[in-house]
């Protein structure tokens, strides 16, 4: 478990990926244009070049102008839909800042000799104006803005249309490094990422298997699939991790029986629960990425039938749920309703203490 204040594990203040009476969703965050989904991806703003420049008198209004707007909030979105409070949004502008000037201090300097002195950016200061304007009057998210989120060490592209990982996702590649460490066929086995989204949770596995080891990472989103291939290749692991296209299994009809590892963090809010989460959430993020139907279980029941004919005897499969009611109802379902298929199902909670997730092995 991370303990330092990096910024991932800070954006863990936000809302995760839930929704109970107690805890709605995450999100703090942010690109530069608010244009509707496509599937090309956006460089994140930190990764663009710095061609724009202002004097810091001027960036230095932009800045108490973003700050007393950050401060206007108070507590109202925290009071009205468990959003950002004035202190979350104060800490997003200067991530903002660290994304956006070429160097981040300059902004600090207050020698008044310097006032006129030039600083080169990376989006051009008005976008800057308009972009915070987004964040606070519109509630559009942060990670949206900037064009990515810190999750695990990892900085992945994010923009409209693909989820934004969540903090409690992370703990997904820890199951698997836990397994995977004492048992070569899983370390170098085949695994599957399905709704791979940003491709987080394939790169966090990616990463840690052994040379042989493989992913598939499916989603049905074409943007998803533009992001998730942008993320992959950034970090260098196009020959390990292979994106496709498609409805959960249907990509993968090839290497029926050959999974070693399945993992998938599914939509799996009930619909009628998506109006009532946090504004950032309800009004941007993709609904196919959110929306689990009517008892928000559809889609890992699926996946659980689907695991039965996917997976290798011994292999491994992780799911991420809801929490509590839908892990139980999994973990029934499996041992009553898959005929001895799955072995070992488990219900492993997150780092708020919910029970989140369901991990097995497919019988031998
Ligand atoms: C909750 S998001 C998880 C994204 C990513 N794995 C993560 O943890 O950040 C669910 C993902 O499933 C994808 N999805 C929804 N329906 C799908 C389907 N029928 N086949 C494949 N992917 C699907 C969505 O596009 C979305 O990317």
């Amino acid at each position: 478990m991370k303990l330092s204040f990096t910024r991932a594990s800070l954006s863990s203040v936000l809302v995760p990926l839930i929704f109970n009476s107690n805890l709605v969703r995450p999100i703090s965050c942010s690109s530069v244009s608010c244009s509707p989904a496509s599937a090309k991806p956006q460089t994140p703003l930190f990764l663009r070049s710095p061609t724009f420049s202002a004097t810091l008198s001027d960036l230095k209004k932009w800045q108490d102008w973003a700050k007393t707007l950050a401060s206007s909030v108070g507590s109202s979105f925290l009071d009205s839909d468990n959003g950002p409070d004035a202190t979350l949004l104060q800490r997003e502008f200067n991530w903002l800042i660290e994304d956006a000037l070429e160097h981040p201090k300059t902004i600090g300097i207050t020698d008044n000799d310097k006032k006129n002195m030039v600083v080169t950016l990376r989006a051009d200061l008005e976008d800057l104006y308009e972009l915070w304007k987004q964040r606070i009057e519109e509630r559009r998210p942060f990670q949206y803005i900037v064009g990515c989120e810190h999750w695990r060490d990892l900085v992945l592209s994010v923009q409209e249309g693909v989820l934004i990982p969540r903090p409690e996702t992370e703990l997904i590649v820890d199951l698997v490094g836990d397994v995977i460490k004492d048992n070569e066929g899983l370390r170098e086995g085949l695994w599957a990422d399905l709704g791979t989204g940003s491709g987080a949770l394939a790169i966090g596995i990616g990463r840690i298997l052994g040379s042989s080891g493989r992913v598939i990472a499916t989603d049905l989103s074409p943007v998803a699939v533009a992001v998730a291939s942008f993320n992959v290749q950034r970090y260098n692991l196009q020959d390990k991790i292979k994106i496709k296209q498609g409805s959960w299994f249907e990509p993968l009809k090839d290497v029926k029986g050959e999974l070693m590892g399945l993992v998938s963090n599914p939509p799996y809010i009930p619909s009628e629960h998506i109006s009532g989460l946090q504004a950032e959430v309800a009004k941007y993020e993709p609904r196919l990425a959110l929306d689990g139907g009517s008892n928000g279980v559809g889609s890992l029941l699926h996946l659980c039938n689907g695991a039965v004919s996917m997976l290798k005897p011994g292999g491994f499969f992780a799911f991420e749920t809801n929490g509590e009611n839908q892990c139980k109802f999994l973990v029934d379902y499996m041992e009553t309703e898959t005929e001895g298929c799955f072995r070992d199902a488990k219900i492993i909670s997150d780092f708020a203490g919910i029970q989140r997730f369901v991990t097995g092995f497919r019988a031998q």
